[in-house]
């Protein structure tokens, strides 16, 4: 696949099917993504990749933690409130997202039906979390974590695969730190699925949106 048309194309997929992505194929997909630039070469990431049993109880305790509305401190503090620019095109999202599935403004079970299964991780057969260590300058290495989880999210596009990075991954670190003994002196950053596409699921074609380049770009001179 051509760069420009990886980029263009790789979308979030919210539908996967149940077939497993082979261990090999990860391991490549890592390997690869390893040489995303990062702050003076220090590549900060720490990985850990779960699939089967310890994947199913994590989306089955993660999922448990969402229904009983318990309150959680992620790693790394969520946006709270938002500019209006980013809470406008935010909310576009979801409505896009909805509309996709029939899911209408007034149906509050369909949409706690739909972020149960975001919890499940859409059924996603695979899970990449990336951690850094406290000890970092947080701001860089989160930084070099965003650059590797897109270059790993085309590289997996590339090969037909399916990734979307979930903050519902990142809500109750307690649940990684302890089914997965991760020290406390490792902060949990975001979690990526990673599986094959459904792609015919509508929920995976809806028109996605961008700004244009004049909202972002100050060109001098
Ligand atoms: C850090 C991060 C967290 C995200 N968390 C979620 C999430 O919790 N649920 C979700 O459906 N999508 C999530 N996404 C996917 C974004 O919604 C998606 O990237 C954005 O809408 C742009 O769409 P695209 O990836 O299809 O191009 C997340 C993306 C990033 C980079």
């Amino acid at each position: 696949m051509e760069l420009q048309e990886a980029i263009r194309t790789r979308r979030s997929i919210r539908c996967f099917l149940p077939e497993p992505v082979s261990k090999e194929t990860i391991q490549e997909l890592i390997s690869d993504s390893l040489w995303a630039p990062s702050w003076f070469n220090t590549q900060p990431w720490e990985i850990v990749v779960v699939t089967g049993e310890p994947l199913e109880r994590f989306k089955r305790e993660n999922k448990k933690a969402l229904l009983s509305g318990q309150t959680s401190i992620p790693d790394i503090p969520m946006p709270k409130k938002w500019p209006e620019a980013q809470k406008k095109r935010s909310m576009d999202l979801v409505e896009s997202i909805f509309e996709s599935l029939g899911i209408d403004r007034n149906n509050a079970e369909g949409r706690v039906e739909y972020y149960t299964r975001m919890y499940y991780l859409f059924d996603a057969p695979s899970l990449i979390l990336f951690l850094i260590d406290k000890g970092l300058s947080l701001e860089y290495a989160m930084l070099d974590v965003g650059i590797f989880l897109q270059t790993f999210s085309l590289l997996a596009h590339n090969k037909g695969l399916g990734t979307c990075a979930f903050s519902g991954t990142v809500h109750c670190p307690e649940i990684v730190h302890r089914d997965f003994a991760i020290p406390d002196t490792k902060l949990l950053v975001i979690g990526v699925a990673l599986g094959w596409p459904d792609v015919n699921a509508p929920v995976n074609n809806f028109v996605r949106e961008r700004g244009k380049v004049e909202e972002f770009v100050k060109w001098l001179p």
